[in-house]
């Protein structure tokens, strides 16, 4: 079989069981792409665009119901002022020119992140894009902007400290289906498989909450060379890992006579 006709398969057709509900994916090493290449990390930014768009082309293809990106993190603000204003013009640019191929493709974008402090011109791009594209019914992007899991925790606690202090509120009902209905989060469901790109190995403040039970998969690649055969491995060393959810495996007979 040509390497072609492997890319063009969808999930199920390569074999894979336990395909992932939601894929939350940490694309880190944008620098060093340019940087070998002897580019300003401008360039490595433009090219991990291109690379999230053909992962979200590839994702739909698989038929994964939410991929998440972290675009930007709540500590990214303390880059350079030149490196943190051209991923906001990415940002911007990746908005108004794949909105349309997006909402054509049946994509539904979500937004998780800190809103409050965004200037109102990309507060309103964000909002557009969730706007026009509610009513999809396929895949449903999240990007990750602004976004810090333990301010998204820290929120969640105020406003339960909040309900609390009104009286709505008793402090023996704050149980974990309490904070994370109070999460950015609240109404997506938990990611499956978080991979991380450019051989990195830590959570960097993505997901914490999120992340209690999903699979690590870190691949070597930097993220500006992903593509879809990078997550189709990603998907298949995802499909052979036991996911038990600190439970025990049943013993055979007893699975057996069930
Ligand atoms: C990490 O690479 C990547 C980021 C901080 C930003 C991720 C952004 C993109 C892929 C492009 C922008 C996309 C949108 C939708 C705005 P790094 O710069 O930390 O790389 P390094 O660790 O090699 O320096």
């Amino acid at each position: 079989m040509a390497e072609g006709d492997i890319l063009d398969m969808t999930a199920s057709d390569l074999g894979i069981a336990a395909a992932p509900r939601h894929v939350a994916l940490i694309m880190d090493g944008n620098g060093r792409w340019a940087a070998a290449r002897g580019l300003p990390r401008f360039e490595g930014h433009r090219r991990g665009v291109e690379a999230l768009r053909r992962t979200v082309r590839a994702a739909i293809d698989l038929r994964i119901s939410f991929l998440t990106v972290y675009s930007f993190s709540a500590e990214n603000w303390s880059r350079p002022l030149e490196e943190v204003q051209s991923l906001l013009g990415l940002l911007h640019r990746f908005i108004r020119n794949d909105l349309s191929e997006l909402h054509a493709n049946n994509v539904r974008v979500r937004v998780i992140g800190a809103r409050a402090d965004l200037t109102p011109e990309i507060a309103n791009l964000l909002r557009e894009a969730e706007q026009v594209t509610q009513a999809n019914t396929g895949l449903t992007l999240v990007v990750a902007f602004n976004y810090g899991a333990r301010q998204e925790i820290a929120a969640a606690a105020r406003a339960l400290a909040q309900m609390v202090a009104e009286g709505r509120l008793s402090p023996d009902q704050i149980d974990a289906e309490a904070i994370a209905a109070r999460l950015d989060t609240a109404d997506i469901p938990d990611p499956d498989l978080i991979i991380r790109t450019s051989g990195e190995q830590r959570l960097s403040n993505f997901l914490l909450w999120q992340a209690a039970y999903a699979e690590f998969v870190f691949s070597p690649i930097l993220w500006p060379d992903f593509d879809r055969a990078a997550l189709v491995a990603a998907l298949d060393e995802y499909a052979h890992r036991e996911r038990r959810f600190g439970r025990v495996e049943a013993p055979r007979s007893a699975k057996t006579a069930s």
